[in-house]
């Protein structure tokens, strides 16, 4: 199996070589601010298909249309007028909008749906690669279907490197969580997935705002499904008075500050050693995928508060602890 490129994602020559190859019906990984993408020509349905078939992704799983701003936005989806001042304000940005799709969206991006996922990403690389390609990009996060999303090149490189044709590398992703996912369908807007976007600021400006994370019985978006973003190893959420180490146990720790007793597990990871939340955030994949690594027993990630960005946050590691 021959191995992706791996090119600079902030030279100009990269970027024209991920046109071409998305021009040309081929798969491109690149950086956006949330996690990285694994592209294709939203118009072309077999290179979709491919997008499907390198994740190993259901069929019925929508993918997200990604747009270089909402003028190109407006040419798939049918916004509703108090969409404008939601496009304002958070795009280019971590929030994607589900709208009515328009005929000219093939069916394979939306799963069938007469819905369609829309978001402007806000990372320069992303942008270049949209604008100089020429057209929507459908992308769904880099890594293969259920797993921990992708924060740097190397994870897609690892995973998907020799199923698709170019990796621009961008470095780290800045906000490390998904974006969140707003359906503006029903009569009042819906949050279906937390993420990048914090739900406090989306209520702000918008008022009514009903959330629906946990929509089991009929999931609307697989970040829905009980167990995604999961790793190998078990995962635990627990308190330190709670979690019961056996002494021959390999447990690794995931925790917002250094621990009283680091030298109780087998390894650690701090996500923000002051306490910030968006550091958190940032470093919570590339944490937990190198825990994951390891052939730990366990990892037991301590909660944290469900404000802000940790909402999100706990979302993705309740989601990774599940074993149904
Ligand atoms: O931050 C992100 O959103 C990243 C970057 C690459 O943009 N993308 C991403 O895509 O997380 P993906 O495919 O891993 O997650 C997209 C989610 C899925 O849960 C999918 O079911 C949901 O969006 N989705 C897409 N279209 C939908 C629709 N019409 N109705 C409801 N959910 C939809
Ligand atoms: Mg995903």
């Amino acid at each position: 199996m021959s191995l992706a490129r791996v090119a600079d994602a902030f030279d100009p020559e990269a970027i024209e070589e991920g046109a071409g190859v998305i021009r040309r019906g081929g798969l491109v990984a690149f950086p956006t601010e949330t996690v990285y993408g694994l592209g294709a020509d939203a118009g072309n349905a077999l290179a979709v298909a491919r997008v499907f078939e390198v994740k190993a992704r259901p069929r019925m799983d929508p993918l997200i249309l990604h747009v270089a701003d909402s003028e190109s936005a407006r040419l798939y989806g049918r916004f509703p007028q108090f969409a404008r001042t939601l496009m304002a304000r958070f795009w280019p940005g971590p929030l994607t909008l589900i709208v009515d799709r328009s005929p000219s969206v093939p069916s394979i991006v939306t799963a069938g749906l007469e819905t369609v996922a829309i978001r402007v990403p806000a990372h320069p690389a992303a942008l270049a690669l949209i604008r100089a390609a020429g057209c929507g990009i459908a992308a769904p996060s880099a890594n293969p279907f259920g797993y921990v999303s992708p924060t740097e090149a190397r994870h897609v490189a690892e995973q998907l490197g020799g199923a698709i044709d170019l990796i621009l590398d961008g470095g780290p992703c800045a906000i490390g969580l998904e974006s969140t996912i707003l359906s503006l369908v029903g009569p009042t807007p819906c949050v279906l997935r937390a993420g990048g976007t914090p739900i406090e600021e989306l209520q702000s400006m918008l008022g009514r705002l009903d959330v629906w994370l946990n929509a089991e019985e009929r999931p609307q978006a697989p970040g829905q499904l009980k167990r995604h973003y999961a790793t190998q190893t078990r995962l635990e959420i627990a308190e330190e008075a709670t979690e019961h180490l056996r002494p021959e146990e390999k447990v690794g720790l995931l925790c917002m500050t250094s621990p009283q007793n680091p030298q109780r597990y087998a390894a650690v990871e701090v996500l923000s050693p002051s306490g910030n939340l968006r550091e958190a955030a940032a470093n919570l994949f590339r944490g937990l995928r190198r825990l994951d690594t390891l052939s730990l027993d366990r990892i037991i990630a301590r909660p944290m508060q469900e404000a802000g960005l940790g909402l999100a946050i706990m979302d993705r590691l309740r989601r990774c602890s599940c074993r149904e």
